[in-house]
């Protein structure tokens, strides 16, 4: 089969290296610095599908090449929902992942009920129609940091039906459950349908 581009809509390296290794072999996935397209992406919608939406439309609209682009946000029981659609700059503008996780092991102080869900949504814009993917993963947020993969809130999530933190877990294994590799995983299943039409 002849190796497929799609332009993933990001400048996280993290993110980009959990997508290569969901692509496998057949996908050949450039990341934003790939097109020289290192500009400010903007991402000012209220919802996690209108930010996906709007991140794929701009790129897409800037480059022509069939891309996608994800948005993520962590949904705290305890926090009715937040730090959601707010999960990359919860402390404040210009904030480090760990001045969100510090924020929010603040806000959960003292609190028993500490359920959470990782929620994705993946928008795909091929040949310039939309497709949207979503991926969900319930979970605790645990009460102090532990392992020191992955990035975001990584440190302080703990996946349901399991001991390790996704920080703590190889790569292959938090891509395996994730919110991000659930919702890629259906993009890629969705692309592989479209050719065998
Ligand atoms: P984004 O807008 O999709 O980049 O996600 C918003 C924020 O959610 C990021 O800045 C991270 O803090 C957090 N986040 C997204 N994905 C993950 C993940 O896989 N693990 C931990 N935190 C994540």
């Amino acid at each position: 089969m002849k190796k497929r581009t799609l332009l993933f809509a990001t400048n996280n390296p993290h993110k980009l290296r959990e997508i290569r290794e969901i692509a496998g072999n057949d996908y050949q996935i450039l990341s934003l610095k790939d097109v020289n397209l290192e500009t400010d992406i903007p991402e000012t919608r209220e919802t996690l599908e209108g930010n996906a939406i709007q991140k794929a439309r701009f790129v897409y609209d800037q480059t022509g090449i069939n891309c996608f682009a994800d948005d993520t946000g962590l949904e705290i029981d305890a926090l009715d929902g937040r730090p959601g659609v707010y999960s990359a700059r919860y402390a404040g503008e210009g904030c480090s992942f760990d001045d969100n996780v510090r924020k929010v092991l603040e806000e959960l102080d003292g609190v028993d009920h500490r359920k959470a869900c990782f929620r994705c949504v993946v928008c795909l814009i091929l040949d310039g129609k939309e497709h949207l993917f979503e991926g969900r993963i319930p979970g605790e947020i645990i009460r102090e940091r532990r392992g020191s993969d992955g990035f975001g809130y990584d440190p302080v999530f703990q996946p349901d039906g399991h001991s390790q933190t996704f920080a703590e877990m190889p790569a292959h294994l938090k891509n395996g459950i994730s919110h991000r590799g659930i919702a890629v995983s259906k993009l890629f299943r969705f692309l592989k349908n479209m050719e065998h039409r």
